[in-house]
């Protein structure tokens, strides 16, 4: 028989888009006795997660409240309980988390129409509008900060275009909660999908998602409440139920809600993370920890090009949290990264579709984005370029990110 030892991970530092380094004191966090769901010392827990998430995604809004599940998870549980068969969804594609958002409307039966730009930049913002107003959509969503090519799509003339011609407008913030601003009610968005694994260093397993009124109104034509739950009230004919039972966002409502309708059993420890990861993020201060990102994005960039590195795209919509960086013709970019792995511990990463073999993204989120990992990735990343022969600007990668510190 198979004698299987204790685990022990090695440590690594997580430069990567995510699953990034998890704050330690959600570590800690995780590790707090288990609760019953219903246990007012938990059912408090879950009402103070709301009232810090709705402050996270910087909005009134009174639905704010996690997916069990990956990030995914909250956007499948947005898009099947808003989307019924035949609905037309537009959805612009910038990378390959625009093609997640269409993959799981089509599996829903929505009517797409996609518009696609080159991966590695983004929309202008007219183009999407010119086309919600070409479509009539019920529903445009779209993503904010696409990991896959280190873009972030400007949102703030979108959302409001949407309100006025009374589309939906959802969208994949995964990549940019808790990293940059999010301004859900600012920018009139009515749904929002956050992502725990990254710029808010919680493990993967939880997706914070808010949405307003506009969606909640819709959820009420759609709600079947379980049979083995439900109450005389409950039992009305709908047309077009929500086809999920796990995502259906009209029952959850009931659950995180003061009716507290039993619904799934609740993932405690995952709660307890993020309840603790959100707790960071409000104590550091958004703008603080927005800041933050910057800079130690600045001192990545000036590393990278100072050592002669080229970075895959315009900074003008550059993601602040990933830079992706042109893989130098004549190396292999796989060998780096295992090199990196293997002699220093670091993970940065590679990325899909036309961009796989072309760059590297580097993740500066959460937890991770901190001053000696920066300069331990830029370090690292000289020492295996020069095993590599590349042909790069040696010492100088460290000096400009130190300049940038320093300055
Ligand atoms: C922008 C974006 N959306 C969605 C996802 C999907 O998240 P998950 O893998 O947690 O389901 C990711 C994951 O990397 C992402 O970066």
């Amino acid at each position: 028989m198979n004698v299987f030892q204790e685990i022990n991970a090695p440590l690594r530092t997580i430069m990567t888009p995510g699953p990034v380094e998890v704050d330690p004191r959600v570590l800690r966090a995780m590790s707090t006795p288990i609760l019953g769901q219903f246990d007012p010392a938990f059912t408090q827990m879950m009402n103070e997660t709301m009232e810090m998430l709705r402050q996270v995604f910087q909005t009134q809004n009174k639905w704010a409240f996690p997916i069990d599940g990956t990030s995914r998870a909250g956007i499948e549980a947005v898009l099947c309980s808003v989307i019924e068969p035949g609905d037309k969804v537009l959805i612009p594609i910038f990378g390959r988390f625009g093609h997640l958002l269409t993959e799981i409307a089509e599996r829903n039966g929505a009517e797409i129409h996609i518009i696609e730009c080159k991966w590695g930049e983004v929309f202008d913002q007219q183009v999407i509008i010119d086309e919600v107003r070409k479509v009539k959509p019920k529903v445009l969503a779209i993503v904010h900060g696409e990991t896959s090519t280190g873009c972030m799509q400007p949102l703030d003339q979108i959302g409001p275009a949407c309100r006025e011609l009374d589309v939906l407008c959802i969208v994949d913030a995964v990549a940019t909660i808790g990293g940059t601003e999010v301004k859900v009610d600012e920018w009139k968005l009515d749904a929002v999908i956050g992502g725990t694994q990254k710029c808010l260093s919680v493990p993967s397993g939880m997706a914070p998602i808010t949405y307003n009124g506009r969606v909640e109104r819709l959820l009420a034509t759609r709600k079947k409440v379980e049979r083995g739950v439900a109450q005389e009230h409950d039992r009305v004919h709908v047309q077009h139920p929500i086809r999920s039972n796990y995502f259906d966002l009209s029952q959850l409502q009931d659950y995180w809600g003061p009716r507290r309708l039993n619904h799934h059993t609740e993932a405690t420890s995952m709660l307890y993370a993020l309840r603790e990861g959100v707790r960071i993020v409000l104590q550091e201060g958004l703008e603080e920890r927005f800041e933050r990102h910057r800079l130690h994005e600045k001192a990545l960039i000036e590393g990278i090009k100072a050592m002669g590195l080229e970075l895959f795209n315009d900074v003008s919509w550059k993601l602040p949290m990933v830079t992706c960086v042109t893989i130098p013709d004549g190396i292999d970019g796989e060998a780096v990264r295992t090199m990196l792995l293997e002699q220093f511990g670091i993970e940065i990463a590679s990325s899909f579709g036309p961009l796989h073999g072309k760059i590297w993204r580097i993740g500066t989120m959460g937890y991770s984005c901190r001053k000696e990992n920066v300069l331990f990735v830029l370090a690292a990343l000289e020492a295996v370029l020069i095993r590599h022969h590349a042909s790069i600007q040696i010492g100088q990668g460290l000096q400009a990110a130190l300049n940038v510190y320093e300055s």
